[in-house]
């Protein structure tokens, strides 16, 4: 179960040169792009980030070849510019974010998947401390409205707030199969979308605080980049590409090289249906 990473060439071909000393990857996952990166340019150095242990034990394995040119760092890249400055670094060439999930995350039993009858977990970082059991169960009918709409454009929110408020006044809500049950029970499938697909996705940003991170992570990094140093930013859903695009095209020191977001092929998607949603977009500081 290898992490497929998705628009590997474009990644490599827009973002890094063979001028790149310090490639910052803000998410180093399974370490699919950066692999690839250290193979094909041989004089940069690689400082990778990840807030999940799992991920670094992973990149760390992949990337044993490289190890006189890299760096793995356990940290959250709201932090980035700490993380960098810890070890001596005030500016980098390139960084990537690449957003949302690893395959090990989706596949692990931590409460990620509409399916698993484990815990209802959902922290990327397992040293944070709000779960999404501590969402599900604890939060009012209001706020668990609220993160529906804002963070997965649920239409049915009210609904399916309704639905665990009542369900979790019998018993707590355990696994994210339970969830999904009570989901399915005032959501019907319509389209080729999962019913839950919004709420769970809206649950993990809340536990996860991905919005809010990645608004910081974006912001600081741009005020490190080196000029003509690239960023690039990989995003699966439109909350998170609304907040690349306006932070580059919004910014004084960018320069846009992406005018719309670079897609999968349909090849890609063919062999990778994870890569249908992903939008990469670039920017240049000036
Ligand atoms: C889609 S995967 C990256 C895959 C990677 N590019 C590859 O080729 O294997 C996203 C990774 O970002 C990490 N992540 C998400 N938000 C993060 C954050 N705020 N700080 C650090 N890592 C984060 C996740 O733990 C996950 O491992």
């Amino acid at each position: 179960m290898d992490h497929v990473p998705v628009l590997l060439e474009e990644v490599s071909n827009n973002l890094v040169s063979e001028k790149t000393r310090i490639f910052v990857d803000a998410t180093i996952g399974g370490a699919g792009h950066s692999s690839l990166i250290l193979h094909r340019y041989n004089n940069l150095k690689l400082i990778a980030i990840d807030a999940d242990e799992q991920a670094l034990e992973i990149a760390t394995k992949r990337l044993g070849p490289f190890e006189d040119r890299i760096k793995l760092i356990r940290g959250n890249f709201r932090d980035l510019k700490m993380i960098l400055s810890s070890i001596d670094i005030f500016s980098i060439d390139c960084v990537l974010f690449d957003l949302g999930l690893s395959t090990y995350q989706i596949k692990g039993k931590r409460g990620f998947s509409f399916n698993d009858d484990a815990f209802l977990d959902m922290r990327m970082d397992n040293r944070e401390s709000l779960t999404a059991y501590d969402v599900v169960n604890s939060y009012s009918y209001d706020d668990l409205k609220g993160i529906m709409e804002d963070y997965g454009e649920e239409y049915k929110a009210y609904k399916i707030a309704k639905a665990i408020v009542e369900e979790r006044g019998k018993h707590p809500i355990k696994t994210a199969k339970e969830l999904c049950k009570i989901i399915l029970k005032v959501k019907r499938k319509t389209g080729r979308i999962h019913p839950a697909t919004k709420a769970f996705q809206a649950i993990r940003i809340e536990v996860n605080g991905e919005l809010k991170n990645l608004t910081t992570g974006v912001t600081d990094a741009v005020d490190i980049l080196t000029p003509k140093g690239r960023i690039g930013v990989i995003s699966f859903h439109s909350l998170e590409d609304r907040i690349v695009k306006n932070i580059f095209n919004s910014s004084s020191t960018l320069r846009v090289v992406t005018k719309k977001p670079i897609q999968a092929e349909r090849e890609e998607v063919k062999t990778n249906p994870n890569s249908r949603s992903a939008k990469f977009r670039v920017a240049e500081k000036e």
